[in-house]
């Protein structure tokens, strides 16, 4: 039965099926030309095929954001494990040949001993941070350990106690403080009464070369040792330079670039968190050193202040904070710090030629760099209309640089007239993936605080 249905009605249904898709396809081709003639015509078609050309290309657009997004997001570690597998340039533009003064992995650094300075008070977490140094220090004999505490406090000092390996110095001056001012932070004075004591152990009484100063809640990279050994040379050998710091702070991930574990900037503002100083700059300190706010002291005039010292800092941070309850705002903690995140990475610093970081070579690099960088306009940054790599928005004031900071949501706030990370007033990270500077109109004054 079903097999007679078949034979007999299968080829004239074929047929109609045929023609009704034929007719089908004629029918709508025409109807689409139809509208296209028509439409040149009629304004409203132009305005709606010119809204669905917008569309595609917003869509577009938001599709890459969100490729981007995923980079930014994309395993951290993977990322740099296999950047480090690659062979490592750190001198980028190459713009002259370095000048004298030699690459930072001079003899300079053979038998020099660099101690680290954990400045502790009451924060029994101070564990966290000395187990933190202990587990990638790869030799205590030339990465020797002290803590010095402040406070008295017992259950914190029995804690330092239990760490054998590390030299543990008490702060005992508990002579009373009376604020300079009405309302300051009696803190803010002893934090610095104690700096002064104790670096002043390090290099009077112990007699070091240099020191890594940290404090109580920093966790550090493993290859934060390494960072500081191999920079040595340049903070010996540039006067220019006051620091190097471990610290970014626009180190946020977003505003990183992962895939350069092993850039290194100037900066004119000091960053601290993880910083090193040497003993002959600590020798120009230590006659005036303030009775509080001892950090936003180092970032005036007369120490680093209006750019007449800089310091080294990482493009990802070797450390991060884990949390500050004490002295300082915990708010900025909550909004800033946390999001911090120190590498993961083991670069190599010692094995790399650093001299593109000594004054006269940064300064040709950033020049040569910044003169075949593009303009554009903070709105097409922030719209990211642009197809370059890399771009610079001109402020022209300190007013304009926080407006443009606070749009992009890097951080805003300036000391002594010096933007985070600003070196010769440009301020450089990555925005959605676009290498961002920020650069002072022309002619520039310098600072103005
Ligand atoms: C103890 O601290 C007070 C106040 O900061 C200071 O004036 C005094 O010189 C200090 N004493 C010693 C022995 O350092």
């Amino acid at each position: 039965m079903i097999k007679k249905f078949r034979k007999r009605h299968v080829v004239p249904y074929m047929f109609i099926a045929v023609f009704l898709l034929l007719l089908y396809i004629f029918l709508r081709q025409d109807r689409k030309a139809d509208f296209e003639a028509r439409c040149g015509d009629v304004w409203m078609c132009r305005l709606i095929k010119g809204l669905e050309d917008r569309i595609a290309e917003l869509q577009g657009r938001l599709d890459s954001l969100k490729g981007s997004r995923k980079d930014v997001g994309a395993n951290q570690q993977q990322i740099q494990e296999d950047l480090n597998k690659r062979p490592v340039n750190p001198r980028f533009g190459e713009p002259r040949a370095p000048e004298a003064g030699g690459a930072a992995e001079s003899v300079d650094v053979v038998g020099l001993t660099l101690p680290i300075l954990l400045m502790a008070c009451d924060r029994k977490e101070v564990s966290k941070a000395l187990d933190s140094l202990l587990q990638y220090n790869p030799d205590l004999r030339r990465f020797p350990i002290i803590v010095s505490q402040d406070c008295g406090h017992e259950p914190t000092a029995k804690i330092i106690a239990k760490y054998t390996n590390v030299r543990h110095i008490k702060h005992v001056n508990n002579t009373a403080i009376v604020p300079q001012k009405k309302g300051q932070n009696v803190g803010y004075y002893k934090i610095s009464r104690h700096y002064r004591w104790a670096l002043t152990q390090v290099f009077d009484v112990y007699n070091y070369e240099a020191v890594i100063i940290v404090e109580d809640d920093l966790e550090v990279s493993p290859d934060f040792f390494e960072y500081f050994l191999a920079t040595y040379p340049l903070l010996k050998d540039d006067p220019t330079l006051f620091c190097v710091s471990a610290w970014n702070d626009n180190g946020k991930s977003n505003f990183i670039d992962l895939n350069q574990p092993e850039m290194l900037y100037r900066t004119d503002f000091f960053p601290g968190l993880g910083w090193m100083l040497t003993k002959s700059t600590f020798k120009q300190l230590q006659p005036k050193w303030p009775a509080a706010y001892w950090d936003d002291w180092v970032r005036e005039p007369g120490q680093m202040g209006q750019g007449a010292k800089s310091c080294i800092r990482p493009e990802i941070s070797r450390t991060s904070t884990f949390g500050k309850k004490g002295v300082s705002n915990g708010q900025f903690f909550n909004e800033h710090l946390k999001f911090i995140n120190h590498a993961t990475t083991d670069v190599h610093f010692t094995q790399l030629d650093l001299s593109y970081l000594f004054k006269n070579n940064f300064d040709s690099f950033m020049d040569y760099r910044l003169n075949s960088v593009p303009v554009i306009s903070l709105r097409d940054l922030k719209n990211r209309i642009t197809k370059e790599n890399e771009v610079k928005v001109i402020y022209k004031n300190n007013k304009e640089f926080q407006s443009h900071a606070k749009a992009v949501g890097i951080m805003s706030d300036l000391k002594s007239g010096i933007p985070r990370t600003a070196y010769r007033g440009v301020v450089t990270f990555v925005y959605m993936g676009i290498r961002v500077y920020f650069v002072p109109a022309k002619p520039w004054a310098g600072y103005q605080a």
